[in-house]
């Protein structure tokens, strides 16, 4: 069976926002869902690569709006703009985020700042403007966390602590905000090919290492993970809430030993 996401999903009377949608698996999500008929704004903080990133979309189905969403400032801006403009939000895809390696003694105070003011208190600014908005249309949030917000990577303690921080924030949010109509659940991708981690993917003998432990073989696409935000946004995942859904070809199937 081969994917098709834009047959699938009707999402053609919705507003659908999508951080850190200039790239990766946000400018996958933001395809799928334009192709499936929505109205799409994705955001970053650069003009050019929301730009470059727009040509890509579906012809006007998409927008842009930059924004640092580690800034509360600019989130409430974005808020209003997308208030602004299209009255209404349906769906959210919190995707933003940034990536930093190494052992706790290897990264600095000022990166872990920086990862924590994007990754943490990025989620923080921008469940706690949409929320309100999600829950007068009945809408949903999704948030990108992985695997490594499930359980530890060897030498991934500072990244994972802020997945990790994304997962429990969904399960809490979705307790307080599922009697007022808004489902909020997490999509928990594997190694994914996109840009931060082609050093990896990119690199036959490491993407090896990574590929042997996927049940089914192979990296993931950042299509792969976009396919899912539709599921979780749709009406066929109406009963679905507080889950962080792994999209890792089965890799968290796994208690971690040795493949034999
Ligand atoms: N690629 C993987 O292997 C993998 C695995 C699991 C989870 N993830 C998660 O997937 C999501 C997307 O990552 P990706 O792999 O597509 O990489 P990516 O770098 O292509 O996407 C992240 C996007 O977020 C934007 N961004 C970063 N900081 C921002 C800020 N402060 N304000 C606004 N935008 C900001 C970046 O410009 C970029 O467009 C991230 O949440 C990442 O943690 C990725």
């Amino acid at each position: 069976m081969t994917a098709h996401n834009e047959s699938r999903f009707d999402f053609s009377d919705s507003v659908v926002l999508v951080t850190g949608g200039g790239s990766g698996i946000g400018l996958a999500t933001a395809d799928a869902f334009a192709k499936a008929g929505a109205t799409v704004i994705i955001t970053g903080r650069n003009q050019d690569k929301l730009d470059r990133a727009l040509a890509q979309l579906p012809e006007n189905r998409a927008t842009g709006v930059r924004t640092d969403i580690g800034d509360p400032a600019d989130v409430e801006r974005l808020v209003s703009t997308v208030i602004d403009r299209y009255g209404r939000l349906d769906v959210v895809v919190s995707n933003a985020a940034g990536y930093v390696s190494g052992e706790i003694t290897d990264v600095s105070t000022a990166d872990w700042e920086a990862l924590r003011q994007t990754n943490i208190d990025g989620f923080f600014h921008l469940a706690k403007a949409t929320l309100p908005l999600l829950a007068q249309t009945g809408g949903s949030f999704t948030a990108t966390s992985s695997v490594s917000g499930l359980a530890g990577d060897w030498k991934g303690a500072v990244y994972d602590a802020t997945k990790g921080a994304v997962s429990l924030f969904v399960r809490a949010l979705a307790l307080d905000w599922g009697p007022r109509g808004v489902r909020v659940n997490a999509v928990a991708p594997s190694l994914t090919r996109t840009g931060p981690v082609a050093g990896v993917t990119g690199n036959a003998e490491l993407a090896a290492k990574f590929e042997e432990r996927v049940a089914l073989g192979r990296l993931g696409e950042p299509e792969d993970v976009a396919l899912v935000f539709l599921f979780l946004a749709s009406d066929a995942a109406r009963y679905v809430t507080g889950v962080i859904l792994p999209v890792d070809g089965g890799t968290s199937a796994s208690n971690g030993q040795a493949r034999v």
